[in-house]
């Protein structure tokens, strides 16, 4: 992607508005001088989100996300940093030249090449599909529905029937056997003399990756010889547990409705098409991965799961369901009528029908009460609350107080016990929680793309003690009004501070080239951890009446909690200096000690 100047990313972040930019993905409603409106990064039902024109930062006062709109960028698009700088540079008309050298080209060359062989391969399997060797396929898919323009925009082919029609055209092409091979397209036969086609007499189903490249296919037997599906194994571009087939066609359609529908097949998807459907993936055989609900939540925070009900292992689905839950995303099940899988629902039902399914989703806990249920009926004791215990971490996700309440009485009547029971199972396991939280310190959740959603105070956890406080208050009190910055530099170093963050904020502060008045700016410098904080600074209202007399109990409170660690020093120092009998560094440090015993001493209020 190469390295941005930051002359040229300021230039950027000065031409850009992040409102503009967020109000693409939130929807935001004026409230004084902000904007605010629901958090893209965790679920939640009242604005905890706030963007700042005036500061060009955004805030989430619920998940404490926060950055300026490059970061808004990253962790919404799941954009790297150089990534989000260009797209925006792109939209505001700065121009970013690409720094490449000759190695650089060279290097990018090699790297394509792969996706350029993949990409031939598809084709070649597409033109044989509309040619005369792909008579029966193009049969085949009919009796499917697939005709048209569904195989152009699935880009369908036709593996022919022979060992080697591949082999051949690919190398008459320049292609090395050995690159065909790590790519998974042939196979190298027992007696290791030659090779052979992979994909054989099979309609091919290309999967491409996000961005549209091809990267690996999928085969279906037309005449029932197994396996029904033969699918490129793994090489260096297709990995599964990172890709979704269709994501590449439908990412808009996911972010304008709102969520995204996971199937099974890829022919459930190529159905759904059929009928306009588009807001669907499907997740290549395996169950939902982490990464792939990462990707998806670059584009939406509700998964609808629409596996064929004849699902194999429920159980280890609803361990996936709980992962995309825990990722911060909403999950519904979606159940298909009669056993079928989607693409046989289409065939006997329009969109609306299926529209109608997709309400009655299931959520979460419902889902496994339904399966707990159809299993057998809890009667014990013992089995209820061993149900009871499965959907305790879903009921902790649902923010809306009556959302709660409702779905506590739901749980209640299914299991046939009293509200009052799962409440008080809740209200442990909550406590519980809560418990591990501090025990773990887990201050921050924000990690990399997405945001965790367990709603917390984690920096009032972190800045447990006075001096972290002062150290936040001081920073909130210069940040809103940059005149008693003066003031705080006569007294305050940047070896006073004790929190990293806050550290680092100081120390840009500090820094008298930078733009203390404007924090979007400030924002370029920090990383994910530092954008936070200083976002919250921003953000939350410093209560302070005279803010000069609080400036100066935060410096007191600072100066005095930095004394007391530097008189435990000197003290460890003294011991040292005496049992070495070095009188002068005792006098010495006796004599800082008392200067130090008057800063620690003076009274607070
Ligand atoms: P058809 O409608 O019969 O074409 O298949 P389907 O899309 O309904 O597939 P099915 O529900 O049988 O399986 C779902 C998905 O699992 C398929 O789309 C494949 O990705 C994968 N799959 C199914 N059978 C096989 C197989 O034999 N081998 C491999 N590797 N994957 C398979
Ligand atoms: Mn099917």
């Amino acid at each position: 992607m190469g390295y941005i100047p930051d002359e040229v990313a300021e230039e950027v972040l000065q031409k850009s508005d992040i409102v503009q930019v967020v109000s693409e993905y939130v929807l935001l409603k004026r409230s004084g001088k902000n904007y605010f409106g629901l958090c893209p990064f965790h679920q939640e039902d009242t604005p905890s989100f706030s963007v700042a024109p005036d500061k060009q930062i955004f805030y989430c006062f619920g998940c404490h996300a926060g950055g300026n709109v490059f970061k808004f960028l990253m962790l919404k698009e799941g954009l790297s940093y150089p990534e989000a700088v260009r797209r925006l540079a792109q939209k505001v008309g700065v121009y970013i030249p690409q720094i490449q050298g000759s190695y650089n080209i060279q290097e990018q060359k090699k790297k394509q090449r792969p996706y350029k062989i993949m990409a031939a391969a598809a084709e070649f399997f597409h033109q044989n599909l509309l040619g005369p060797e792909g008579l029966a396929a193009r049969n085949y898919l009919q009796n499917r529905d697939v005709t048209g323009e569904i195989i152009k925009t699935f880009q369908i082919g036709y593996a022919p029937a022979g060992w080697d029609n591949l082999i051949k055209y690919l190398t008459s092409k320049g292609c090395k056997e050995k690159e065909l091979e790590r790519l998974g397209l042939i196979i190298k036969n027992r007696q290791g003399t030659s090779y052979y086609d992979r994909f054989r007499n099979r309609v091919i189903l290309p999967i491409k990756d996000a961005a549209g490249r091809i990267v690996g296919f999928g085969g279906r037997t037309l005449d029932g010889s197994t396996p029904k599906y033969l699918n490129t194994p793994e090489t260096s571009l297709f990995n599964k547990r990172h890709l979704l087939y269709g994501l590449h066609l439908s990412r808009a359609a996911i972010r304008d409705s709102g969520y995204a529908v996971v199937m099974e097949g890829y022919m459930d998807v190529v159905a759904a098409h059929r009928l306009g459907i588009k807001n669907v993936v499907a997740s290549l055989g395996t169950a939902l991965t982490r990464e792939q609900v990462k990707l998806l939540m670059r584009y939406t925070d509700e998964i609808v799961i629409a596996y064929d009900a004849d699902a194999a292992g429920v159980k280890a689905a609803i361990r996936g369901l709980d992962l995309i839950q825990q990722m911060g995303c909403r999950v519904k099940i979606l159940q298909i009528p009669d056993g079928k899988d989607p693409d046989e629902y289409f065939r006997l039902n329009g969109v609306k029908e299926w529209n109608k399914l997709i309400k009655s989703a299931y959520n979460l806990i419902d889902y496994k009460l339904h399966v707990a249920v159809a299993e057998r009926i809890p009667t014990t004791a013992a089995e209820k609350i061993r149900v009871l215990q499965q959907v305790l971490p879903n009921l902790a996700h649902i923010k809306d107080p009556v959302d709660k309440e409702e779905s506590i009485k739901r749980v209640a009547s299914v299991l046939n016990v009293s509200w009052e029971t799962v409440t008080s199972e809740f209200k442990r396991y909550i406590a519980k929680q809560e418990k591990n939280v501090v025990k773990q310190g887990k201050i921050w959740v924000n990690t990399g793309k997405f945001v965790n959603n367990t709603h917390n105070t984690n920096l009032n956890t972190h800045l447990t003690d006075a001096r972290q406080q002062a150290e936040y208050l001081l920073l909130g009190l210069i940040l809103t009004d940059f005149n008693l910055f003066s003031i705080v530099k006569e007294q305050i170093t940047i070896d006073h501070f004790q929190n990293k963050e806050l550290k680092k904020i100081f120390s840009l502060l500090m820094q008298s080239n930078l733009p203390v008045n404007e924090p979007a700016r400030l924002m370029q410098r920090l990383d994910d951890k530092g954008q936070q904080v200083l976002g919250r600074l921003l953000s939350e209202k410093i209560p302070a009446g005279n803010k000069l007399s609080a400036l100066e109990d935060c410096i007191k409170i600072i100066k005095k909690q930095a004394g007391k660690r530097r008189q435990e020093e000197l003290l460890h120092q003294l011991k040292e200096a005496e049992q070495l009998g070095d009188q002068k560094r005792v006098i010495e440090l006796l004599q800082e000690l008392q200067q130090l015993h008057h800063t620690i001493n003076t009274d607070l209020p």
